[in-house]
């Protein structure tokens, strides 16, 4: 693993934007796989500057969204595909055709998560991931559980979860029970992956997934058998290292 641990949220957002800008300078045909949350916001941020200042061309970049809640319509604010669009794609040259979201209210979960697998398939698999971090070691919705899965899937959402996405809500009643999440298969497939946590919330998921046994019970540890992972943090997250 790769550990670099820079300052502050900027430095952060900046050294993330900079690996995903020499990725897609390299690549140009990258497929990225992209998270929501809190964390990523700067780095979106920081690549849509590069964008502006024409250092990046998205135009033949393709990305996949990491998941997606259940019972949130693709216009609900704080649904990802919603989260996706405004915070990032509709401000850079993507091609729409190259964009693939999950759909959380699909009647067929089953044929809507086969079909996104496939659609990472047919797209030669991840070249970049890119993940946040929950506070309980959760990758995407990849919860901490007895087994993982390796396919894109549906997951109850764990309290740990529900109470820490409260924050985006109006109250905890409303974050969705249920998501979509890519699995672990694609995630640990991807030729490389990038992991960003921010703030001492964070520092006792990011000690585990370094210095964690492998396990279930916190699936970043499996980050531990990935050949080339890079973890970003702050100093107030690496504060318990
Ligand atoms: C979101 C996702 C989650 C978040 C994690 C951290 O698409 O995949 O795993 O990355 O819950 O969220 P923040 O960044 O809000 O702390």
């Amino acid at each position: 693993m790769n550990l670099i641990i820079v300052k502050d949220y900027q430095e952060l957002s900046q050294a993330a934007a900079d690996l995903v800008a020499r990725e897609i300078i390299a690549k140009p045909d990258t497929v990225l796989c992209l998270p929501t949350g809190e964390t990523p916001i700067g780095m979106y941020r920081e690549l849509i500057q590069k964008y502006q200042r024409g250092e990046i061309d998205f135009s033949e970049a393709v990305a996949f969204s990491l998941d997606e809640y259940c019972s949130l319509s693709p216009e609900h604010p704080q649904s990802y595909y919603y989260y996706m669009q405004h915070t990032f794609f509709r401000h850079i040259n993507i091609k729409a055709e190259n964009i693939y979201l999950l759909n959380g209210i699909t009647q067929d979960i089953v044929a809507e998560c086969e079909n996104y697998d496939k659609q990472i398939l047919e797209n030669g698999g991840i070249d970049l991931q890119i993940l946040g971090i929950g506070n309980n070691g959760h990758l995407g919705f990849n919860e901490p559980a007895i087994s993982l899965n390796s396919k894109t899937h549906l997951v109850n959402l764990s309290d740990d979860t529900i109470h820490a996405n409260s924050r985006f809500f109006k109250n905890i009643e409303e974050v969705p029970t249920k998501a979509l999440t890519v699995g672990m298969g694609a995630i640990m497939k991807a030729t490389k992956i990038m992991l960003l946590a921010s703030g001492e919330k964070k520092t006792a998921a990011i000690n585990k997934t370094i210095n964690g046994l492998i396990s279930t019970r916190s699936p970043s540890t499996f980050l531990q058998l990935h050949p080339d992972v890079t973890i970003i943090i702050d100093k107030d997250a690496a504060s318990k290292l």
